[in-house]
């Protein structure tokens, strides 16, 4: 009898121990390519409600968008009644969202979409709803009810919070809810989340917030709106930190929101190359055939979706040229051409003058040793080989993406 007690004590101790190992996990399996969606954000801010998003979830089926590979729809700030229910809870705004939340999951998820929403590390979102601060397993038990498939966690109003303890806490209680999330850290990169988010969530902002600008910041008094340029500039340092299942993100897409349509396809074929999550940010409803063309690009975004998960490195820069190479699966490589003078430039590369080395994932492109062919991925052309120079003038603020294959 005795005996039979202690090995039930033994056993109890060895599950209590598995559970809590196995809660300090992330969902493993998650995001092993860059997750693809949309978000509110970008263009509606906190005018979200449910007629809109209904419209721009049907949008996103019949535009082409789900085909294209993008599945997540993510409420972004904005969702929620001011204050939370005598039980803690958080409520969806009943104004916005007349339905509820759980009938609006419903609804994304009845048109095979997965579905994602927003809160932050603090007391309050940044824009001023209930923060989860204190609420972490609460909140994730009611997202998992509502069938959330993706939470974007900010850190606004977190003032003396520890960033790798309170993304930790937020992402022990999703693993305590029980239902598979991806766990979207949304700090601006000010605590380098690339050193400790691993084993944390599935992507991490690597900046500050992007705003429909190619080149320049934009000030916005308290803090600073970045550009493409400035945010691609951020990313060549922390490329070894990406990988399939944990993701640097350089924000949200801006393609079709008012940018000049060279730029729109310059700041996209640069996401594709850095690896990062393709969440379009644009009002679907009204995308043109152009911004839809860019953003359903299947050639570039299977860049962006290649099974390796290697961030592309900037091989070359000078005098406003830069050449960004990201090594692909199967010894395909795809090469970026970026003007980013203000004048059209004329590029004439000799491939094989030179080897192309990514010393962090031991890969050399040595073109005198093989010839590859050369596709162009946004005019879909095959445009020769490595054994000649390849020569094209790009116009400013403009690329070229090629895709080489053996
Ligand atoms: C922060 C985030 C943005 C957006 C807003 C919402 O600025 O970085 O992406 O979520 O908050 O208030």
């Amino acid at each position: 009898m005795r005996k039979k007690i202690i090995k039930s004590a033994v056993l109890a101790v060895l599950i209590g121990f598995a559970a809590n190992v196995s809660y300090a996990q992330k969902f493993e399996e998650l995001a092993q390519t860059p997750p693809m969606g949309w978000n509110s954000w970008n263009t509606f801010q906190t005018n979200i409600d449910e007629p809109l998003l209904k419209g721009m979830v049907d949008t996103y089926v019949s535009s082409g968008m789900k085909d294209a590979g993008y599945t997540y729809f993510v409420l972004d700030d904005g969702w929620m009644s001011m204050d939370r229910d005598k039980d803690g809870n958080l409520v969806a705004d009943p104004k916005k969202f007349p339905n509820g939340m759980k009938e609006f999951a419903d609804y994304v998820h009845s048109k095979g979409l997965k579905f994602g929403i927003y809160n932050c590390a603090g007391t309050k979102t940044c824009a001023g709803y209930p923060g989860t601060r204190g609420y972490e397993y609460q909140d994730a038990r009611l997202y998992a009810s509502w069938g959330v498939d993706y939470l974007k966690f900010d850190w606004c109003n977190t003032d003396g919070i520890n960033a790798k303890e309170a993304y930790t806490t937020m992402s022990m209680a999703i693993r305590a809810a029980g239902r598979p999330m991806v766990f979207s850290l949304c700090e601006w990169g000010n605590h380098q989340p690339w050193r400790w988010a691993k084993d944390v969530g599935q992507l991490w902002r690597s900046t500050g917030d992007i705003y429909v600008g190619f080149e320049k910041n934009l000030s916005k008094g308290s803090w600073t709106a970045l550009s493409v340029l400035s945010i691609l500039d951020k990313q060549d340092s922390i490329r070894q930190y990406a990988g399939p299942g944990h993701w640097n993100d350089p924000d949200m897409l801006e393609v079709g929101n008012g940018m000049k349509y060279n730029e729109d396809k310059a700041h996209f074929s640069l996401w594709c190359m850095l690896a990062a999550p393709l969440m379009a940010g644009n009002d679907l409803r009204k995308m043109t055939d152009q911004t839809k063309s860019i953003l359903t690009n299947k050639d570039l975004i299977s860049v962006d979706q290649d099974a390796l998960g290697i961030e592309a490195f900037r091989y070359y820069s000078f005098d406003g040229i830069e050449i960004w190479v990201k090594p692909l699966s199967n010894n395909e490589v795809a090469v970026c051409f970026l003007n980013r003078s203000d004048h059209p430039q004329t590029i004439n590369y000799n491939w094989k003058g030179h080897v192309i080395s990514d010393p962090i994932n031991k890969v050399n492109y040595n073109f005198n040793a093989d010839t590859y062919k050369l596709r162009d991925l946004w005019t879909k052309k095959e445009i020769g080989t490595t054994a000649k120079n390849f020569e094209q003038t790009i116009p400013s603020d403009d690329v070229v993406v090629l895709r080489l294959t053996k």
